[in-house]
């Protein structure tokens, strides 16, 4: 499926500009197991990059400007950095939408004075968009790297992830927090990541080997989510703001034990405190997850999935009918320890943790099931953790 990827877009380089493309770099998207919506609260995050990406075929050119062509939307746009103020392209009409993740990254290397050389560049993703899979960040992390490969600067994967993330908040307008650039920048072949979002330390965590991830997509696609994610996001500061009359030292909700929160949140307004207690709950359940992985418990892992779950769905409120389908049979069949919405929510994807043995009819079980249920065709794939960001040629 990559490679077939690799080879359209090599080909329409080819028909674009006339010549073969002097690189090709790769960044995948991500699947994350537990610390959901914790991030941009200073929390513990566990995902993996997974064996899906965003493909760049480009060459640079010889002046500043930069031209693309979107394989999966038919469509092209250039721009350069003088034009991406405005969000228009060369000819003054308004950049498209989908070129705004490119041109971010543009905007945000500029800005931390990094030149962006001019390129050609054919891009197409096999991370569907809306899934909770981070197709966004996948297409920031590549254009990073391809920026990077012409140009004179490095930068650690970390630092190109924090200059995503600057892209997609302060040029896209989503508020998001660090781990999917994270995720794709860093991604480590069978490997989980543990990323501490506070002090940015991350280290891996092997997969347990008779353990599967399954990847279940609702084929329901999330719409107009970027406000509802920047209201959680603007719940949980609220949150903060008033925990911090009797917590004064508090700085996020990291810093929140159980133990205040529950003597507090009667404080909370009833929405903000649902948000809040999402939060810590989930941060509390993240910080035990190394041990358990350690020690090989991946049915109380499962079960922590399982809450997290229904944390996302009756207190975060960013699950759907379908999600909630697709989580409640796979959670009923033989196999699974545990089952639940990955990424953002409001549509997309189930992260699934199964026995190897029984993955491959788990997926057949659970695609038949949700389709009786909801009339819908899924998609159920068990994915492969693969590395990050990467140049190919
Ligand atoms: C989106 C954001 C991430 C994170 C998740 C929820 O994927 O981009 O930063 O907040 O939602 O965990």
């Amino acid at each position: 499926m990559n490679n077939e990827l690799i080879d359209r877009i090599t080909d329409m380089f080819h028909k674009t500009f006339g010549k073969a493309p002097a690189h090709l770099v790769r960044a995948p998207g991500r699947v994350n197991l537990l610390g959901e919506h914790v991030d941009y609260n200073d929390g513990f995050v566990l995902p993996a990059a997974i064996d899906r990406a965003t493909y760049i075929a480009f060459s640079p050119t010889s002046t500043s400007l930069s031209g693309l062509v979107a394989v999966d939307f038919n469509q092209q746009a250039s721009f350069s950095p003088q034009t991406i103020l405005s969000k228009t392209q060369a000819d003054g009409s308004p950049l498209p939408e989908w070129a705004h993740y490119p041109a971010g990254v543009m905007w945000s290397l500029n800005e931390n004075r990094l030149e962006t050389r001019g390129m050609n560049a054919v891009f197409a993703s096999n991370v569907p968009r809306g899934s909770g899979l981070s197709s966004s960040a996948s297409v920031e992390m590549a254009f990073a790297l391809a920026w990077q490969a012409l140009s004179d600067w490095s930068l650690p994967p970390m630092q190109r992830a924090l200059l995503g993330q600057r892209a997609e908040n302060e040029y896209v307008g989503v508020n998001c927090g660090i781990m999917d650039q994270f995720a794709s920048a860093c991604g480590v072949e069978n490997k989980l990541l543990l990323l501490d979002c506070r002090s940015l330390e991350w280290k891996t965590i092997p997969l347990p080997e008779d353990v599967s991830i399954v990847i279940a997509d609702t084929t329901v696609r999330r719409k107009l989510t970027s406000g509802e994610y920047n209201k959680r996001r603007a719940a949980c500061e609220e949150a903060v703001r008033l925990l911090q009359q009797d917590l004064p030292n508090i700085k996020s909700l990291r810093d929140v034990s159980m133990e205040d929160f529950n003597r507090l949140a009667k404080k909370l307004p009833e929405e903000v405190s649902k948000r809040a207690r999402h939060v810590v709950e989930e941060i509390e359940r993240s910080k035990q997850a190394e041990a358990l992985l350690e020690i090989g418990d991946i049915q109380r892992f499962g079960e922590f999935m399982n809450q997290c779950h229904a944390s996302l769905r009756d207190l975060y409120e960013v699950s759907s009918f379908e999600l909630n389908a697709m989580a409640s049979i796979a959670q009923s069949l033989n196999g699974c320890y545990g089952a639940r919405l990955t990424g953002a929510g409001f549509g997309g994807c189930t992260a699934n943790l199964v026995a190897r043995k029984k993955a491959v009819e788990f997926t057949q079980e659970l695609g038949l099931r949700y389709e009786s249920e909801t009339g819908l065709k899924p998609e159920i794939y068990i994915t492969r953790a693969s590395n990050g960001a990467e140049l190919l040629t």
